[in-house]
């Protein structure tokens, strides 16, 4: 097994993934007359392009700043977003015959409705650029040598390996392992002494078991607009209720600000006051007719647990309304856990960006080698600022290469 240099095989940078990261570095590189090469060991690009946005593809977000993204360093993405802006994105799909459809909260979906049609905006561009995709190809070890670095990949069950002056991790991160995501990105880091900061899971369902479980359970389809919040975030968009807990936009953006054992609290009635409605109803309604309306028939009924749902308003007691306040106002939820890596969005933590300059995204330590995209520490809200971030990063990492 030696290193391959001919002329095919010599290229100004290796890129390991052909996801969002790597496919946007790759065609900008190629703007740039750079010649790259895409290691991916799925059997076709951009497997998680495609099924974003429920195959629709929620490929930015009209207000994206850096306030939407966790990261040990709060301010370390906003160089790239400066280089790449949400404008640039809408931009660069616009020239190729993508139109943006703004949904909701700003995020954009294009026009067609159809996540393909991105995929198919680099594929295209690769092929003209000259910028090649390795199918079924496993990148194994990156190891630095003089000027570059070699990377040992498997193919077809053989191993070999091909060498690049630069190389650029753009590998994602852990959730849906049958999508291709591996932790490869963060091993090869740990392997070449960066410090990885903790993963888990983020943008994910939330768990309820025990006792608890069998009350979510007969609300599960259940949805109500509400505000969810901890110490650290707070949400105004729908939950969801499920078999096994809570699911919802506004569940899964609260899950990335979630530990293991913390409670998150969800205001049922977000802008309004129950005891101000209750107190300005009919007095000889039932609580519960008044929670229909407000609710659903189903949802009053299972409040009736908690709450005296078959008093009329005028008898509910001090201690009664004070009750209602909190329920209605202030939910409070401990959740068991996670549905883990399989049902996440997206990875939180990743390769610290102690480890990078916030201008190229090239490692301090290992000069040549660059992270990009869900695999460093920079995780997005759900609406389309992951993919701003890997646009942005692999426009960035592509400049510098
Ligand atoms: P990405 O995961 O896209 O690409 C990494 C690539 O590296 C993969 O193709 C993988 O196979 C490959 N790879 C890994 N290890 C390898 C190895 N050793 N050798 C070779 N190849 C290797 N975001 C958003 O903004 N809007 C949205 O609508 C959605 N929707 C959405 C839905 C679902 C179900 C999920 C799971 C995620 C989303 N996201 C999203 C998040 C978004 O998909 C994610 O943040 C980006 O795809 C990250 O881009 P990357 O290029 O970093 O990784």
């Amino acid at each position: 097994m030696g290193t391959n240099l001919t002329k095919q095989n010599r290229f100004d940078a290796i890129i390991i993934g052909a996801g969002a990261c790597g496919l946007m570095c790759a065609v900008q590189a190629g703007f740039l007359g750079k010649r790259t090469l895409i290691l991916e060991h799925n059997d076709k690009p951009g497997a998680k392009i495609l099924i974003s946005g429920g195959g629709r593809c929620n490929y930015t977000n009209l207000h994206t700043t850096a306030n939407q993204f966790i990261s040990q360093n709060q301010h370390f993405c906003k160089s790239a977003f400066a280089q790449w802006t949400v404008e640039d994105t809408i931009t660069f799909f616009e020239t190729y015959g993508i139109n943006g459809a703004e949904k909701t909260l700003g995020q954009l979906f294009p026009e067609s409705g159809k996540a393909k049609d991105v995929v198919k905006v680099f594929t295209d561009l690769c092929e003209q650029l000259d910028q090649e995709i390795r199918l079924n190809t496993k990148a194994k070890a990156i190891t630095p040598i003089k000027d570059g670095f070699t990377v040992s990949y498997e193919r077809n069950g053989k191993s070999n390996e091909l060498y690049a002056p630069k190389v650029i991790m753009a590998t994602g991160g852990l959730p849906i392992s049958k999508l291709g995501a591996t932790d490869f990105g963060m091993r090869t880091a740990r392997t070449l002494g960066l410090t990885v900061t903790e993963t888990a899971p983020a943008l994910v369902p939330l768990t309820i078991t025990g006792k608890q479980q069998s009350w979510y359970e007969q609300l599960s389809g259940s949805s109500i607009f509400s505000r969810v919040w901890n110490e650290r975030a707070s949400f105004e968009e729908n939950i969801l209720f499920t078999h096994w807990g809570l699911s919802g936009p506004a569940i899964l953006q609260i899950s990335s600000y979630w530990k293991p054992g913390e409670s998150i609290f969800i205001d049922l009635l977000p802008n309004r006051s129950i005891v101000d409605i209750i107190l300005q109803e009919n007095p000889k309604q039932l609580l519960q007719t008044l929670l229909s309306g407000l609710f659903t028939k189903k949802f009053a009924e299972a409040l009736g647990v908690y709450l005296p749902i078959q008093k009329n308003l005028a008898s509910l007691s001090k201690a009664d309304l004070q009750n209602i306040e909190t329920l209605i106002h202030e939910f409070k939820v401990t959740p068991a856990g996670t549905k883990g890596y399989d049902k996440a969005e997206v990875m939180r933590g990743g390769v610290s960006t102690d480890e990078l300059s916030s201008k190229t995204l090239e490692s301090k330590k290992v000069p040549g080698l660059f992270f990009g995209g869900e695999c460093v520490d920079v995780t997005g809200w759900l609406g389309g600022y992951n993919f701003q971030w890997a646009w942005a990063s692999g426009f960035v990492i592509a400049q510098n290469i």
